[in-house]
């Protein structure tokens, strides 16, 4: 995706439209595709030329001629058939960094504040974490630091799914083995949900055991309480270990148990809108509208034998959210799987006239080197612990001077190259989690960033800047090119943030490092006789480190003590 928005040189043109008394809604400057010819474009002239009926070459050549003095531009020019280019001047370059460095945030204009819920993570107890999960929590978790950054409430949500049937599955299942409530350990867990999901399969009679024990236990039954607190207990401190890990943290540890109080109320909502409608004993609730392309179901709300189901416990959860935190807004952060569920949720909460906006962030399947879903070298699904030790033993194969890292930078590692490789990917597409690959100090990996990092900070640590404001003077393409991807910083957060994509922070930060590499291969600062020179290229580096220190902590990548 290529479209930034670079609001100084929109702003200028709006003036110009406005003295040409041919106003635009929506004046959309992007970065150029075509480095080698400019370093902005813009390509309204079109729009332009239908809505006043005139050539897009003379309205273009127009623009031109007013902005053609203007300080900011070294060259601006109208290309055929009406694309207008624009060269920034090195005094309009320097003076944004400057204002980056001299403001905090690097002189981003923050947005209006939001009370924002995040809803990610989503595990469930009792049955293993998988590589899904482990999506959620990493999309989740950048999303979640990204809006922070940008001054918003958030709250983060964790959402067990805690109420389900596998809960009726692992109580059966441990009173089958005659294991005592104060026996019960992880591993039983791990064995007996298998086992029991198994078995449910197989055999309706256990099926039906272990929906009735779910129910019941919904239903308040004390015995099952008793199980349903120890087995949440077991198996969340387990959850936490992993979270823990990944340095993946929440505010509210809720689940869907937590929304059972809320129905109530959601229900007598319902009731009074006479929106709740029996189809077979089961009570719904019709979502589809007459301008629907494909049906959308109807929203089971109730099953016969009385039980609630995934999309009343969100209900529920939703009231929950709102009567803590008036939400502005709550977001979703899944696989793109449950797109209809949530559809569907969000179509009854606007049936109850529901302010809040809501907003389901899907992502896609993380599959191996083979395309089809991943899996370890010992063939299984993996668990997020082997997968993790998976990494780790790559990353120290794939170089001798690897194994020379203490121990808690090598899980610094792991997490970069798991976080990296989800996180520069679309989060709306597949991608091929190749452990070989993403280990690499080279390419489009975890390990490249940290490494740039490090290399610069080595040099800013050798040296002693003086002063915190660059001249106006930039000596070399190396140089321009860098500082040129700095001052996209902001466009580029803002419009990761709006879209919710931190894949283009993270490609951003990607760009950036090549540029800065690019800058040090031919700019040697250590050796440098002009001081003016050598400060002015300290300065931005340690401008260009202190964004890549900040950005990474919004993946929530931390940086190792040496590599
Ligand atoms: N537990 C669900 C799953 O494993 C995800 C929960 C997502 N959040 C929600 N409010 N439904 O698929």
């Amino acid at each position: 995706m290529r479209i930034l928005i670079t609001n100084k040189i929109e702003k200028e043109i709006e003036i110009v439209l406005n003295e040409l008394e041919m106003p635009l809604e929506g004046v959309a400057v992007t970065i150029s595709n075509r480095k080698d010819l400019c370093d902005y474009q813009f390509d309204g002239v079109f729009k332009l030329a239908k809505l006043y009926h005139k050539n897009p070459m003379e309205i273009g050549s127009q623009i031109v001629e007013k902005l053609k003095n203007n300080q900011d531009f070294q060259k601006v020019e109208i290309l055929p058939p009406g694309f207008i280019n624009f060269t920034l001047s090195d005094s309009c370059i320097n003076n944004e960094l400057n204002n980056m460095l001299q403001n905090e945030k690097y002189n981003i204009k923050m947005p209006a504040k939001e009370t924002i819920v995040i809803d990610y993570g989503g595990p469930n107890i009792a049955k293993p974490l998988h590589v899904g999960h482990l999506r959620s929590a990493i999309v989740g978790e950048a999303i979640k630091r990204m809006l922070k950054y940008m001054g918003h409430n958030v709250i983060s949500d964790v959402h067990l799914g805690d109420y389900g049937l596998q809960i009726g599955q692992v109580i059966y299942g441990l009173q089958q083995e005659n294991i005592s409530l104060q026996d019960i350990t992880l591993e039983d867990l791990e064995r007996i949900y298998p086992q029991m999901s198994k078995l449910c399969k197989e055999d309706e009679n256990v099926k039906t055991i272990c929906a009735t024990i779910t129910k019941d236990l919904q239903d308040g039954n004390e015995e099952y309480q008793t199980y349903f607190k120890v087995i949440k207990e077991l198996s969340q401190s387990d959850i936490k270990r992993i979270y823990d890990y990944l340095d993946v943290s929440f505010d509210l540890w809720n689940g869907e148990s937590d929304a059972y109080p809320y129905i109530t109320n959601v229900t007598e909502e319902l009731e009074a809108k006479h929106l709740l409608k029996d189809s077979e004993g089961a009570k719904i609730v019709e979502v589809s509208k007459d301008s629907d392309s494909k049906e959308i179901p109807p929203l089971i709300y109730q099953k016969s034998n009385g039980a609630y189901l995934y999309g009343t416990t969100d209900l529920g959860t939703i009231k929950q959210r709102s009567i803590d935190y008036q939400p502005d807004r709550i977001l979703y952060v899944t696989d793109r799987r449950q797109a209809l569920h949530f559809e569907s949720v969000f179509r009854v909460c606007n049936l109850l006239g529901y302010k809040e906006k809501f907003e389901h962030l899907g992502f896609g399947t993380v599959n191996g080197p083979d395309g089809k879903p991943f899996k370890t070298r010992a063939g299984n699904t993996p668990k997020l612990e082997e997968l993790f030790e998976e990494t780790k033993q790559t990353f120290l194969n794939s170089s001798e001077k690897n194994q020379g890292m203490n121990e808690s930078d090598l899980d610094i590692l792991v997490n970069a190259i798991i976080k990296f490789a989800d996180l520069q990917n679309n989060r709306e597409k597949d991608y091929i989690f190749d452990i070989k690959k993403f280990s690499q100090i080279t390419g489009k990996t975890g390990p490249y960033i940290l490494y740039t990092y490090l290399r610069v900070n080595k040099i800013l640590t050798q040296e002693n800047k003086q002063s915190e404001t660059l001249n106006k003077i930039i000596y070399n393409k190396e140089d321009r090119d860098l500082r040129l991807k700095i001052i996209e910083l902001e466009s580029t957060l803002k419009y990761a943030v709006d879209t919710r994509l931190p894949s283009l922070l993270a490609n951003y930060l990607y760009e950036l490092c090549v540029n800065i590499n690019a800058f040090y291969e031919k700019n040697h600062i250590n050796n440098l006789d002009d001081v003016n020179k050598k400060e002015n290229w300290l300065i931005l580096l340690a401008l260009s480190n202190n964004i890549i220190k900040d950005m990474l902590d919004l993946l929530s990548i931390k940086i190792p003590e040496r590599m």
